[in-house]
């Protein structure tokens, strides 16, 4: 399994190109299962979660083809799918465990197909993390779910009807699988209380282009007007506001100096602020915006993690690294997910002083963290450990390096780029 070795104590200085976002790309993908016209996406991110969602569309019979290498990729970052026809409707366990996001094909096959079987989804440890908000969201569509030997077996005999539905909780995934099964649901669906991440008004954007009517983009309540076909699309992926925010903690940690060239201020706009309090300068450019902080100590700042437009939970980890260097205490609260603190005796053991209390930590700064040897637990978690180590005196390995592989796009060389000392030992 590859490590990353990592000397710190380099300031990050120069540029590093912010990929389109991995959490965008995933239910773009999936909606190509509700068209048999094709779908090309642009600036999509070669992760493994990509590749894994490749391996999920193939089996259902989507052709997907990749465009030759842009931007510097050795592969392409377009890709073009097409699902003339659905050829299975099971989502097996062998791929679904790999990766949550898989549960998105429940709805799209759902609408299209009638019928699906998709495997109880796994993913980052993070939480419990059920799917009650998707199963009850597409029975009111009028599908009948029930769990069988581990998989979700859903039946929608005569097909979908649209219907209002409030989601109890905001939930991501399960306004993406509404989204999508109404698209092909018989007449108006509208979702009350959904959630407002730009993945989502990102997926809303490109159903609108495959030629299904969405209003309230960007808005709590969406409503969706069912078609029976859908039209030839093509559609740009945002950028990743979370490798944007990643970016911009690692600069800040290392008292660095980058422009972040594609990355969106007004995406990230409570990390933003978030930053500003704790002494971190963004000023926007022509490419993006440049991130530093050449003058001062952190400050430690209170966070709350949010649905959006709050602080994004998939930030809080990164920021929490940053906290452990900041003058005076910050208190870091997670209200989306539970667990999520993986991270804290993963940064205890490079010298943070962290101390967890229910869905809170309190962060006290430390002058300096030393480098260690320490364990990647979840996607996010691993770069927060990235962030530590970029700015921790003496040598880090980080293990169970896969978590990376998932969500960031050559993260080593990028930071590389931009003068860290860091290299991944393969074996
Ligand atoms: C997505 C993101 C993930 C991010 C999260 C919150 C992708 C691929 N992943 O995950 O990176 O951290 O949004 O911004 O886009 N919940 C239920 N029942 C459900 C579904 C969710 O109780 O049926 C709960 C979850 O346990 C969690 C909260 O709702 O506490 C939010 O989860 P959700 O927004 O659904 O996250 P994901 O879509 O899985």
């Amino acid at each position: 399994m590859d490590r990353l070795r990592i000397k710190g104590g380099r300031p990050l200085k120069g540029e590093i190109l912010i990929s389109g976002s991995k959490n965008a790309s995933l239910p773009l993908m999936v909606a190509a299962l509700l068209s048999d016209r094709k779908l090309t996406l642009h600036n999509v991110p070669r992760l493994a979660d990509i590749d894994t969602m490749i391996q999920l569309l193939e089996q259902h019979g989507v052709e997907v083809t990749a465009g030759p290498g842009e931007n510097g990729h050795a592969r392409g970052t377009t890709l073009t799918l097409h699902a003339p026809k659905i050829v299975s409707t099971t989502a097996p366990y062998d791929i679904v465990r790999k990766m949550r996001a898989s549960v998105l094909v429940l709805g799209p096959l759902l609408a299209r197909e009638r019928e699906a079987r998709v495997s109880l989804p796994g993913g980052c440890a993070i939480g419990s993390r059920p799917v009650d908000l998707h199963i009850a969201g597409l029975k009111a569509l009028g599908a009948e779910i029930d769990i069988d030997g581990g998989y979700l077996v859903a039946r929608a005999p005569k097909g979908l009807r649209g219907a209002r539905f409030t989601f109890p909780k905001v939930s991501v995934g399960a306004t993406e699988n509404m989204m999508m099964a109404a698209a092909l649901a018989k007449g108006t669906t509208v979702l009350d209380n959904a959630a407002r991440e730009p993945e989502i008004t990102d997926l809303a954007e490109c159903l609108v282009a495959m030629g299904v009517p969405v209003r309230g983009i960007g808005t709590e309540t969406l409503t969706i007007d069912g078609v029976t076909s859908l039209q030839e699309a093509s559609h740009r992926v945002i950028s990743d506001r979370i490798e944007t925010g990643t970016y911009a903690m690692a600069v800040a940690m290392t008292a660095g100096d980058v422009e972040l060239v594609g990355g969106r201020l007004d995406l990230i706009e409570a990390a933003v602020q978030t930053l500003r309090d704790a002494g971190v300068t963004l000023s926007k450019t022509d490419r993006g915006f440049r991130v530093h902080r050449t003058n001062g100590a952190l400050r430690g700042v209170d966070v709350m993690t949010e649905p959006y437009p709050g602080f994004p939970t998939d930030l809080q980890a990164q920021m929490m690294a940053l906290m452990t260097r900041a003058e005076g205490a910050s208190m870091i609260t997670e209200t989306v997910f539970e667990s999520r603190f993986m991270h804290v005796p993963e940064l205890a053991r490079m010298g943070a002083n962290v101390t967890i209390h229910h869905e809170s930590a309190l962060v006290r700064g430390v002058p300096t963290l030393r480098g260690a040897e320490v364990m990647a637990t979840d996607l996010r978690a691993s770069v927060s450990l990235v962030i530590a180590a970029l700015a921790a005196e003496g040598e880090s390995t980080i293990n169970r390096l896969y978590h990376l592989d998932r969500g960031y796009e050559r993260l080593e060389e990028k930071l590389a780029a931009c003068g860290a000392d860091i290299a991944r030992i393969r074996r």
